[in-house]
């Protein structure tokens, strides 16, 4: 029996025997309870309380002004929700870049106040620090490289990172710093499928990929993109496995339909 099917609860533990065992890990995004219930029933092995949240719940145009408390409020309704899932969540832009203490300080704060399971971050050597302070106080990290979205106005471009030689190197390097510092998984946004490859191999923990291509160990999307609720994100990578912004715009003119023509409610639908 594969190790997915015989867990009721996903561990670090389980996603590393998951790679061992040549078995694809499911991640995906949530940031609310009912969305996350549903997630975690239909089997996704990982849920992300991602920054993304910043973008398709709040509508910024960056993940960076989310703030540590918005993220909290968002980890905790997740946690609530879920029962089989690890639980990540992203520590966001400006709680722990500043120095090693007020990441940790950041990170226990995610894992006390909202109770998830292990907090990811953004970036290699630069962070290595605080990485390292973290995961001593025996919080899960998992890293997230490539395109990074915190840094979106270093790169200045949404466009696939580590096309050069150069910067496939340093990508591939501080993978492996990140893995020997004690990371539990890595996350690769938007490189080349062969570089995603060549990283997976190189790692012992598992690799998960969004726009990383097929030979990474698993693969990551944001709900809302999948499902098809937001529309003016289309990159190469994204599959949407659903038109939800059109059902649930049908759905609503419906309903107003009904109200306006005195069909809501019916006999039925009153006391
Ligand atoms: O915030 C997020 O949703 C993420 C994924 C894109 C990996 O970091």
């Amino acid at each position: 029996m594969s190790v997915h099917t015989k867990v009721k609860k996903v561990t670090t533990h389980v996603l590393s025997a998951m790679k061992q065992s040549n078995e694809k890990i499911a991640m995906l995004t949530s940031y609310d309870y009912s969305l996350a219930k549903i997630v975690d029933k239909a089997g996704v092995d990982v849920i992300l309380v991602g920054d993304s949240a910043a973008n398709v719940m709040c509508g910024y145009d960056t993940t960076l002004p989310i703030t540590l408390n918005e993220m909290i409020y968002h980890a905790t309704a997740v946690v609530r929700a879920t029962e089989r899932a690890l639980i990540v969540t992203d520590l966001p832009f400006g709680s722990y870049q500043g120095n090693s203490k007020e990441a940790v300080t950041s990170a226990i704060r995610l894992m006390k106040e909202a109770g998830t399971h292990a907090v990811k971050m953004e970036g290699g050597h630069e962070i290595a620090e605080s990485v390292e302070r973290i995961l001593s106080t025996g919080i899960p990290v998992m890293g997230h490289l490539g395109l990074t979205p915190q840094s979106i106005h270093k790169f200045g471009t949404y466009t696939v990172r580590a096309k050069q030689e150069e910067e496939a190197e340093k990508l591939l390097e501080d993978a492996i710093l990140l893995e020997k510092l004690g990371c539990f998984a890595l996350v690769l946004e938007k490189i080349p499928a062969s570089l995603g490859k060549k990283v997976t191999e190189t790692l012992k923990i598992p690799v998960i990929g969004i726009g990383a291509g097929a030979y990474v160990d698993g693969q990551v999307l944001v709900l809302h993109d999948m499902l098809g609720i937001t529309q003016e994100f289309s990159p190469r990578f994204l599959r949407r496995y659903h038109n939800l912004d059109a059902e649930i715009h049908g759905a609503i003119r419906n309903y107003v339909s009904d109200v306006r023509q005195s069909n809501f409610p019916n006999e039925n639908e009153q006391y």
